[in-house]
């Protein structure tokens, strides 16, 4: 994890890279807790900065820490948001190191967090990336391709049990099995290195038939591998109550998720905060136990009609979003995730002064 200070040379303008999903929606779930001069929010997924650009337009008090763990997403947005100079601090880390980010660059609790999951426009356009099934590519699929396997070293290496059971989980696919053990033949004559080949092969394996309901026959392999790659639930697991934890009294968490996987992960760490944990039967309930949390969304928000139709990658959207009520309590902590004390959160909510965060 560091501060960009190198940037990568620049392919394109970020801004027409992706269309940020449901953007005024998010801006204003954010912003009773942006208003105060100095107040900071964490972009855990900077991606091409249409986001944080909306806040540091829209909320002239707020800064923001922008996270991204490609570089060349962050060289992109860095040049995007450069006019706000200090108002925004660009950070090569994944985003389970929040609670260390925030430590660095805001020096204590925040007042937003934002979390617009999966890859962005400019991954899936990237050919040579290989993450779109649409374009022959290597078969990288690496959000940072300066480290870690990539999905050639999963379907070369992995055996067979690991491959089924990565397609069933990650990728929901009812052929897991039989595409795994095609994979592991086919690897036996020469390994596995372009995706044209292997949407090939899932063609010829996944049963014509199932077509109909299961859109392109790649896309679910596809998921799946990238979800393997790059650690995306393990990361998110660890990621959505350190990012909870990560925020002052009134401080607001909105998260955006793709696919079920992700909106489980992000449901359960929300309700966990939402819910009273006093053991049932008691006659009232401990103050200690009443929720941390306030849901500002009703279940999960999905795109309307007009937001469908100018960005068509809003059709799988789920956004859910939540204010803390107060500190954690003890018992309920997420001993991995956040050190952070009760002392720290109090200290710094309602005091954003600004002096204390500024570097
Ligand atoms: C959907 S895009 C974000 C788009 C952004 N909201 C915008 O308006 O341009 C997701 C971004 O998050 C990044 N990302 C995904 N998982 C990450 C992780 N675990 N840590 C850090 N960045 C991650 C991806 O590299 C990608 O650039």
């Amino acid at each position: 994890m560091n501060a960009t200070e190198d940037r990568p040379g620049t392919t394109g303008d970020a801004a027409d890279r992706h269309l940020p999903v449901l953007l005024q929606r998010c801006v204003d779930l954010l912003a009773p807790a942006l208003a105060e001069p100095g107040s900071v929010l964490v972009d855990c997924t900077l991606g091409m900065g249409g986001h944080t650009e909306a806040v540091l337009e829209q909320l002239p008090g707020a800064r923001v820490i922008g996270i991204d763990r490609d570089p060349q997403a962050l060289a992109l947005a860095g040049a995007r948001l450069a006019r706000f100079g200090d108002r925004f601090t660009p950070v090569h880390a994944v985003y389970d190191e929040i609670t260390e980010v925030v430590d660095e660059h805001a020096g204590g609790a925040v007042q937003g967090v934002l979390m617009d999951l999966g890859v962005s426009s400019l991954q899936l356009d990237e050919a040579d990336r290989g993450f779109a099934y649409a374009q022959d590519a290597p078969l990288d699929m690496r959000m940072d391709s300066t480290q870690g396997l990539t999905a050639a070293d999963v379907l070369n290496t992995y055996d067979e049990r690991d491959l089924a059971r990565i397609l069933r989980e990650y990728g929901e696919e009812r052929f897991a099995g039989k595409i795994a053990r095609a994979v592991v033949r086919r690897r036996a004559e020469r390994p596995w290195d372009r995706s044209g080949e292997l949407v090939d092969l899932l063609r010829a394996t996944i049963p014509a038939a199932t077509r109909k309901t299961g859109g392109h026959p790649a896309k679910r392999t596809f998921q799946a591998l990238r979800i393997e790659v790059n650690g995306e639930l393990e990361v998110l697991e660890r990621a959505v109550p350190a990012a909870i934890e990560a925020l002052a009294v009134d401080g607001r968490i909105v998260v955006e998720s793709y696919q079920s996987l992700e909106d489980r992960i992000v449901k359960r760490a929300i309700a966990q905060g939402t819910t009273s944990s006093a053991p049932p039967g008691l006659p009232v309930e401990p103050e200690t136990h009443t929720p941390y949390l306030e849901a500002l969304t009703r279940g999960a928000e999905e795109a309307d009609a007009q937001e469908l139709e100018r960005n068509p990658r809003s059709a799988s959207v789920r956004l859910r979003a939540a204010r803390r009520l107060r500190p954690t309590p003890e018992h309920l902590v997420d001993r991995g995730a956040r050190h952070q004390t009760q002392h720290q959160i109090q200290h710094h909510a309602g005091k954003h002064t600004g002096k204390e965060d500024r570097r």
